[in-house]
């Protein structure tokens, strides 16, 4: 098992290793000493799965185990699930001292960790996410909430966990496809940050083997330790995303718009690789790029299965983007990467970026 530590407001632990689901109580137990009663929140995927374990595992060091198990998809990540948690831990008097376990993806994840936020004015979290998205990002760095019929992630609250378990056995049971969509997350940290984890990710490319990374645990493993260690580093340098953390976004300016304008059809990692593939292009044109390392970024997404391209104009992708809640003031926070391993945020108004991607 590998530990990594986060400083952030609170400090915590990522524990990062295979069958920790059966041992996340001794864990979590040797963190939260006075908790008595714990809230699992799952979906209806992953609670057939797995909340059998993590109950028995939390039981066995003396919790009382309740459990909010919602249907899975985003569409449930909204206020009438987070109001059934408080619900449950209002029932079964939930105090200052216990605790929300979140156990699935990125919807989990979010959502234990915005119900713990907010019951009690703020109780403590555990995050222990399940999915590839969640486990490299999602899970990390304290960012909760939900959605509202108006957009995604419109509501919400900064709430560091108390610890993250990631058990990487249960990428075993991901299904192929939201596999493949939460490699687009990791092969973002290779791009913005992490030129060692580039060259680990185009080896594998270039054996053949990154259609079937999921089947080698050990590998994906280790590619893991990369992403968490590298969102471990953004979020102690810029908690609260003012500065550098934006760099994150990289691919989610135009992804998010094309995820939007899919009626969220497509999958959120398809568009962020999109996004990418479309940044990449605009950076070659205007010549801030070589050729070469355009090339090495568009092989390497679709090596994995992603897509680098889409049909939208430029016209939609700057209009869209304008009513994205992340831009600040009437500029928009462009992530640019000319060189793998490094990305710089570029504030463009919304000429500068139609022009840019023209
Ligand atoms: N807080 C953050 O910093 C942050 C960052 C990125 C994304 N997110 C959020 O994360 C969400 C997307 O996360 P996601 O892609 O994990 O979505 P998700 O939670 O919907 O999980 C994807 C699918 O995989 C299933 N699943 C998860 N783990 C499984 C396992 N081990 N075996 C079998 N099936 C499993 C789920 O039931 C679901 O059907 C979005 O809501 C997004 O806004 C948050
Ligand atoms: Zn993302």
């Amino acid at each position: 098992m590998d530990r990594i530590n986060i400083q952030a407001s609170t400090d915590y632990e990522v524990l990062i290793g295979k069958g920790l689901i059966d041992s996340c109580g001794t864990h979590i137990r040797e963190c939260l000493f006075r908790a008595q009663k714990a809230l699992i929140v799952t979906d209806s995927n992953v609670a057939p799965l797995y909340l059998g374990r993590v109950k028995s595992s939390l039981e066995r060091e003396g919790f009382s185990v309740s459990d909010y198990v919602f249907e899975a998809g985003e569409e449930k990540k909204n206020i009438d699930s987070i109001a059934g948690m408080w619900a449950v831990m209002a029932e079964e008097e939930f105090t200052r001292t216990d605790i929300v376990v979140s156990l699935g993806g990125g919807v989990a994840t979010d959502m234990g960790g915005f119900a713990a936020a907010t019951f009690l004015r703020g109780i403590k979290v555990v995050q222990i996410p399940t999915s590839l998205l969640a486990m490299a990002d999602a899970a990390l760095g304290g960012k909760t909430g939900i959605d509202l019929p108006q957009g995604k992630n419109l509501v919400g609250a900064f709430h560091q966990p108390s610890m993250v378990i990631e058990d990487t056995d249960c990428l075993a049971t991901l299904p192929s496809e939201v596999f493949t969509e939460g490699m687009a997350e990791v092969i973002k940290y290779a791009f913005i940050m992490d030129k060692e984890l580039y060259g680990v990710l185009s080896e594998i490319a270039d054996s053949g083997k990154a259609m079937s990374l999921q089947e080698d645990i050990d590998t994906l493993t280790k590619i893991l330790i990369s992403c968490v260690k590298d969102k471990a580093e953004v979020i102690t340098e810029d908690e609260k995303d003012n500065g550098r953390r934006q760099i994150l976004n990289y691919g989610h300016t135009i992804g998010h718009v094309i995820e939007r304008n899919s009626n969220f059809t497509l999958a959120h990692g398809v568009c962020v690789a999109k996004g990418m593939g479309i940044i990449t292009d605009a950076c070659l044109k205007s010549s801030m790029m070589s050729a070469d390392t355009a090339e090495s970024i568009k092989d390497l997404i679709k090596a994995y299965g992603l897509p680098t391209e889409d049909p939208i104009t430029p016209e939609d992708a700057v209009s869209g983007a304008m009513n994205d809640k992340k831009k600040r003031g009437d500029t928009i926070s462009l992530i640019l990467v000319n060189e793998i391993g490094k990305a710089e945020i570029k504030k463009m108004t919304p000429e500068e970026l139609l022009e840019f991607l023209r």
